[in-house]
């Protein structure tokens, strides 16, 4: 492969997700109170945030509606024979040519989803558990420890990538080029636009990215293929599979991987993110963790819960339905406020506390139902992995108190930016 390699293009393509996707206001106060005053909103309550949805410029074009509360939230991600996904082929899906596992419905969801998902289950996954912390521990921790400091926001954008290229099949021999094509899946994400001649722009300069993508995929693909299609891992899982009756030809693999690489990186790394604030900042948390390992599983699906990195989820209406009284017409938008939904004071006692021993119930910051991430396996071991891998070679981790304290924000994808930390 003869890609030309930039340098800062990762940190620039994720700092650009993160201001197209910040917008404006405080998410939690607005729908504290929409929980309080009504729990379904009619109209476009994204719009207030100045964040894009994944409509893109068909958001505005139908009736629109938001809901707040769990069992509202539940009742819509679990079915999606009459809330479908298809829509976002036209607007987010629109940076990967239309072609994501996410706007998919019906039966060529399902089976989509069957090629894919044995390659994700725990079975599988487990088996990546020591490979993943070996590249978390000798790649990235061993030539940081000597320097007592850092941002470790720097170390989350790596690990996610590098680990998830070696899942999907990547060689992962070269740093620099596996990260531009990091760069170049956040750019696809960050084509969705508020604006609609940014639209334009963003949708032309991810088109790029889209195909300097397909090239590069596909060149592995077609070298796998001529190998006798070996390998446990995705690409290898999916050059094997039967699809209809059928093997999926160079093209079919080479889009299903495409549209793998944004879902696995960003979410990953913002999730870190939140996971490291929320424990540098909880009083005395860092110490009971440090001391209890088995406390890291209830960190991470608490702060699943307390800040899910998706605020929210759009569905379209297939059928028309009825919500507190309020009749939602066939084809309308439907904005599930999951960061809501996982704050309900009916579901969750004291829902604004941090609390990591509270008894786990369903939340919704991985989805839920038919398109529940499929990847949640794998991110909850590469979260686990640097959590653990961080307290064993990190001594005595804290903030530092030379930076601002790091703030989790973010209207539409949530995170802190930085993370600036000492140990001994
Ligand atoms: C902490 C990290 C992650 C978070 C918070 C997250 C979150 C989510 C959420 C909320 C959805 C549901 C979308 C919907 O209902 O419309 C989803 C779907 C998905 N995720 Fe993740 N994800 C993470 C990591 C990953 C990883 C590591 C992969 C790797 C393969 C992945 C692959 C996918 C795919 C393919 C879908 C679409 C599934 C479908 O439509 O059937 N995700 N993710």
């Amino acid at each position: 492969m003869t890609t030309a390699v930039d340098d800062q293009a990762l940190e620039r393509a994720y700092s650009s997700v993160s201001e197209t996707y910040k917008g404006t206001g405080d998410l939690h106060a607005a729908c504290r109170e929409a929980r309080a005053k009504s729990p379904i909103f009619v109209g476009d309550f994204i719009r207030q945030f100045g964040i894009p949805t994944n409509a893109g410029l068909q958001q505005g074009t139908r009736p629109t509606f938001a809901l707040f509360r769990h069992q509202d939230v539940m009742t819509v991600l679990r079915d999606a024979n009459n809330y479908t996904s298809g829509f976002i082929a036209e607007g987010l899906g629109a940076f990967f040519d239309g072609l994501i596992v996410l706007a998919m419905d019906g039966e060529q969801h399902r089976s989509v989803r069957a090629l894919l998902q044995p390659a994700f289950m725990p079975h599988t996954v487990n088996k990546w558990r020591e490979p993943i912390d070996a590249v978390i521990r000798n790649d990235f921790l061993k030539e940081m420890i000597p320097l007592k400091k850092a941002d470790l926001m720097e170390f989350g954008l790596g690990v996610p990538i590098r680990v998830m290229y070696a899942l999907l099949g990547f060689p992962t021999d070269n740093k620099e080029q596996y990260r531009q094509y990091a760069a170049w899946a956040l750019a696809m994400v960050g084509g969705n636009q508020v604006d609609p001649q940014r639209f334009e722009e963003a949708r032309r300069s991810a088109g790029v990215a889209v195909a300097r993508l397909y090239e590069v995929i596909h060149e592995v693909v077609v070298e796998r293929r001529a190998q006798g299609s070996p390998g446990e891992d995705v690409i290898g899982n999916l050059l094997r599979a039967e699809h209809e009756g059928r093997m999926l030809d160079d093209h079919e693999v080479t889009t299903f991987v495409r549209s793998l690489l944004p879902a696995s990186g960003e979410t990953t790394t913002r999730t870190f993110s939140s996971v490291m604030t929320l424990l540098l900042t909880t009083p005395g948390l860092i110490d009971r963790v440090r001391a209890d390992r088995s406390l890291v599983p209830k960190l991470i699906d608490e702060t699943v819960r307390y800040e899910p990195v998706a605020t929210f989820k759009m569905r379209e209406t297939a059928n028309e339905v009825q919500f507190h009284g309020v009749t939602i017409p066939k084809g309308s938008f439907i904005q599930c406020m999951v960061v809501s939904a996982n704050r309900d004071e009916e579901v969750f006692e004291h829902p604004d506390v941090f609390d990591i021993d509270r008894r786990v119930k369903p939340s919704f910051g991985f989805g839920f139902g038919p398109h529940m991430c499929i990847g949640q396996f794998v991110a909850k071991i590469e979260l686990n992995c640097a959590v653990n891998a961080l307290l064993d070679l990190l001594p005595n981790l804290r903030l530092d108190p030379a930076y601002p304290v790091p703030v989790i924000e973010g209207a539409q994808l949530r995170g802190a930016s930085h993370i600036h930390v000492l140990w001994d």
